[in-house]
Order: structure tokens, then C-alpha cells, then sequence
């Protein structure tokens, strides 16, 4: 039987405590976004999609390949809001959109967390959202119709930006927040939201400039911070831009553990969606290091995603994109030993009592598509997968690997959980145990 490294999220330890795995954890499909600048200039030609079909990087494969062999469990995938809307501020461009969903459709299809970043830098065109360039209401409405696109969708993960900088960080604040409404008003309630931030959303400035504590501001409509996850990019080179071969930068005393500090005092949780290093010995320490401990932070750092695969090349200093041979695919030694041996070597997720709380979902109801990824609530329980489940309970602190049966028996999720459970993804026997604290 074949068993998905991802279906055994099992929980263990002491609530509250740091020692863990990230819930969440997988690579940037990188693509759709290639051209940005800083400006937020995004010219439509310098795209090159990351599907086979658009003649770029074979990114489902990727996905495929990264679930089934590596466990991964979610892929970022950046595009332009030029490409989105054909390059005029307004409606989404359905033929362009159709092919950036064909995207996240594959993401979907593999049963992880896909996250819809804008790759625009807070900006239009050298214009400032909301500060001269496209108006906070311009930016809402994108996010109105995205979020519609994706509403049924829970695995859709919604990054407001990519990289804000150089602007009045109170008045993004106040765009941000237009962002957030707009797509609870959309009804993509249960969906988890990405809060960037200043300095290209640099988890070394989150505190030092005041904005993460500016972030923290912004609410759910109904006042509540669930879903809300601030939004962290770090490299480990000598000014934080993945633009250098050496890795100078200790991210871990630096910056991940005042930043954990910080989040476990305001109970929240960050999720580090762009990181990266170069293949040199000094990263090969260092970025291996960063990402250990990462996972051992699990109870405020809900993951990490590794830059890049997707239609980067092999030139491209922190190319992560694996070779394929026939049906084989060969992931980069980066890869294996800085982003996957450390998830799947690291202890059990470990998840503190506040943060997410996915969507109540419905065991009789899943879907081969729905999977396990970030566990919160009070109760012990086990989930068995499959489109029909059983749920078993456990003893406090207890865990337990259950095999698939298809069985019958259903049984509604504890709605205190927010675990969304599934099976059945790759072979028919996903194996599915989750032990919730
Ligand atoms: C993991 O976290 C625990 C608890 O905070 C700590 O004692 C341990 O040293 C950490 N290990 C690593 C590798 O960071
Ligand atoms: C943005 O930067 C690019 C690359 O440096 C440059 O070619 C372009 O003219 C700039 N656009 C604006 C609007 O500043
Ligand atoms: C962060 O951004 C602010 C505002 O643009 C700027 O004043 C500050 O110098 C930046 N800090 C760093 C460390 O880049
Ligand atoms: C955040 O909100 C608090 C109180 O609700 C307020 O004092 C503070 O100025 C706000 N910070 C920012 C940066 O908006
Ligand atoms: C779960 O789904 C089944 C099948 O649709 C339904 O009969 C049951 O009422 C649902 N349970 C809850 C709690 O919604």
C-alpha cells in the first residue's frame, strides 16, 4: 500500500509547546509572475507559464511529483495582475485567467494548499496601490473576483501581495484591509488569507519596523483574526535578496526566534512563503538550519515554501526544479536535503491552541481532494480517510495510524477543529490519522 508522507500529520506533544513539524510545507511554481519588477511593471511577455501545455516548466508534474514522492502539501504560485486582467485595471481577462487556473486546478487536483499570489510588489505600473497608483477600491475588486473564482474552494490560499515596499505602510494597512473584506464579502469565509508586509514582506523587519504589529490590525469582518496569517520572506544572503551564492545570515537568532517570540505573545502564526538558498556549503548549513528550525517552531510557523521550481532554470542560482527521466523525477540535492529530509526527519506538527480554524467539514462529504494540513482544536480524535470515514477517539496525547477501509459510518467533523480530512488521493488507500489536541 501506498502511503502519502503528508497523510501522517500526526500531532503530538504538549500543546503550546515548540517542537514539531511544519504543518505546510511544499515549493514556489514559479511563472506566471517571470518579468515583475519592484515597480510592479509586469510585461505579459517575459511570462513563461509553468505548464507543458504553454510551452513552459511542467509544474503539475512538479506538484504531482512533490506530493506523491516528497509529501509536500502546498505550492505557491505567483502571478502577475497585469496577466490576470490583460494589462487594464478592471475585469479579470477570462482567457488569460483560464490559463492561470489550469494551474491551480493541477494544484488542487494533488490534494494541497494552493496559494494565489499577486506578484505585484503593493504596486500598478509604477503606481502605488492606493497611494497614487490603482485605488484601494480597484485592488478590493480584484480580490472580489478572485475570491468568487475561488469561494468552493478551501485550498485556495489567498496572498494579498507579494512584497510591499518603499510606501506609507499605515495607508497599505488600510488597502489590505479593503482586500480582506472584499474577499470575506466574496465568501471565501473559511479561506486562510496572507497579510504581506513592509520591506518586501521581510520577516527581519516584522518587528523592528513596526509591521507586524501594524498588520495585526487588520480583522475578519466579524472583528475576529482567524485565517489571518502574516506573511514571511527571508533569504539567508547578505541583504535578504536570494541574489548571492554565500549564506551569511543567521535568519534563526536573528530573526525566527524574536519573531516566534513575538507571535506565540500576540497569538498568531506566520507562514514563511518565499525562502531559499543557493547551492553552496555555506547554505547547505545555514538554509538546512533555518528550515529545522522552522519545524521546530510548528506552533506559530505554519510553514515554508521553498524558492523555486516551476519555469525556473537551471541557471537560475536557487533553482529548485526537479529533472524528470521517463516517470522518474530526481529532485535538486538543495531540495532534498535543505527543504524535504528536514520536514521529513522533524517530530510530529505540533499546533498551539489559537490560529487556524479551517472551514467545519463534513467526513461523509469529502472529497479525494481534501486533505489534512493545519490541525487546531481541543479534542483527541482520529479521522480515518477515505470518501466515507469512521472517527475513532483517542486518549489525550495518544496517536494512532489508521489503515484505509472504506468503511461506512460517516460522521460529521468536530467543527471545533477545523481539520479537513480526506483519502483516497493518490492510489485509493491514503492513509489518514490525525490526533488532535
Ligand atoms: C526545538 O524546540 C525545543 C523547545 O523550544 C528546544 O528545546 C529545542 O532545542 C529546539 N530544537 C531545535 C533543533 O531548534
Ligand atoms: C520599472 O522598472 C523597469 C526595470 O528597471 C523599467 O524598465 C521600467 O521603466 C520601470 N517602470 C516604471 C513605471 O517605473
Ligand atoms: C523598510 O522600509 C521602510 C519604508 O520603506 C524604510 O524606511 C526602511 O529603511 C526599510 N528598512 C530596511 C531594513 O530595509
Ligand atoms: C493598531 O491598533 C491599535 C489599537 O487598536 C492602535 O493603537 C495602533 O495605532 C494600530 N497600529 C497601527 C500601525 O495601525
Ligand atoms: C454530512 O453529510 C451527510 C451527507 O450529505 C449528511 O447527511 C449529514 O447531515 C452531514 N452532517 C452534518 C453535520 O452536516
Amino acid at each position: 500500500m501506498m502511503v502519502s508522507l503528508r497523510s501522517l500529520l500526526l500531532l503530538g506533544g504538549v500543546v503550546g509547546s515548540a517542537w514539531g513539524k511544519a504543518g505546510l510545507y511544499g515549493l514556489n511554481i514559479a511563472g506566471f509572475e517571470f518579468g515583475c519588477d519592484i515597480n510592479g511593471t509586469c510585461p505579459l511577455n517575459q511570462i513563461v507559464p509553468p505548464l507543458l501545455s504553454l510551452k513552459g516548466g511542467d509544474g503539475a508534474g512538479q506538484m504531482a511529483h512533490f506530493v506523491k514522492d516528497d509529501g509536500m502539501n502546498v505550492f505557491r504560485l505567483p502571478v502577475s495582475w497585469q496577466y490576470l486582467t490583460n494589462n487594464v485595471i478592471g475585469p479579470l481577462y477570462e482567457k488569460n485567467f483560464a490559463q492561470y487556473d489550469k494551474l491551480m486546478q493541477s494544484c488542487l487536483d494533488v490534494g494541497a494548499y494552493c496559494v494565489l499570489d499577486v506578484h505585484n510588489f503593493a504596486r500598478w505600473n509604477g503606481g502605488i496601490i492606493g497611494q497614487g497608483g490603482p485605488t484601494n477600491k480597484e485592488f478590493a475588486d480584484l480580490w472580489t473576483q478572485l475570491a468568487t473564482k475561488y469561494a468552493d474552494s478551501e485550498f485556495v490560499i489567498f496572498e494579498l501581495m507579494n512584497e510591499p515596499n518603499d510606501l506609507i505602510f499605515d495607508d497599505w494597512v488600510v488597502s489590505s484591509q479593503a482586500a480582506v473584506n472584499a474577499i470575506r464579502a466574496a465568501e471565501a469565509v473559511p479561506h486562510i488569507i496572507l497579510l504581506p508586509g513592509n520591506n518586501f514582506s521581510s520577516a527581519g523587519t516584522f518587528i523592528s519596523s513596526g509591521w507586524g504589529a501594524a498588520m495585526a490590525n487588520i480583522t475578519n469582518p466579524d472583528k475576529s483574526t482567524t485565517n489571518l496569517i502574516f506573511d514571511l520572506h527571508k533569504y539567508l544572503d547578505i541583504d535578504n535578496s536570494g541574489d548571492h551564492e554565500e549564506c551569511v545570515m543567521d535568519n534563526i537568532a536573528l530573526t525566527f526566534e524574536p519573531v516566534a517570540a513575538w507571535l506565540r505573545t500576540n497569538k498568531r502564526q506566520a507562514i514563511v512563503s518565499e525562502t531559499g538558498a543557493a547551492a553552496s556549503d555555506s547554505c547547505f548549513i545555514d538554509f538546512c538550519a533555518q528550515n529545522s528550525y522552522l519545524n521546530n517552531a510548528s506552533d506559530v510557523y505554519i510553514g515554508y515554501i521553498a524558492w523555486g521550481a516551476g519555469s525556473l532554470g537551471t541557471k537560475y542560482l536557487l533553482d529548485l526544479t526537479p529533472s524528470r527521466t521517463g516517470t522518474k523525477w530526481t529532485d535538486m540535492p538543495m531540495a532534498v536535503s535543505c527543504v524535504i529530509d528536514v520536514w521529513e526527519t522533524a517530530a510530529a506538527v505540533v499546533t498551539p491552541v489559537w490560529g487556524l480554524s479551517l472551514a467545519t467539514a463534513n467526513v461523509s462529504t469529502m472529497t479525494s481532494s481534501s486533505i489534512p494540513a493545519i490541525l487546531t482544536g481541543t479534542a483527541t480524535q482520529v479521522y480515518n480517510g477515505g470518501s466515507v470515514g469512521t472517527q475513532t477517539s483517542l486518549g489525550a496525547g495518544t496517536t494512532k495510524t489508521l489503515s484505509p477501509d472504506g468503511s461506512t459510518g460517516g460522521g460529521s467533523q468536530n467543527s471545533a477543529s477545523g481539520v479537513k480530512v480526506g483519502g483516497g488521493l493518490m492510489t485509493g488507500s491514503l492513509l489518514l490519522a490525525l490526533v488532535m489536541l
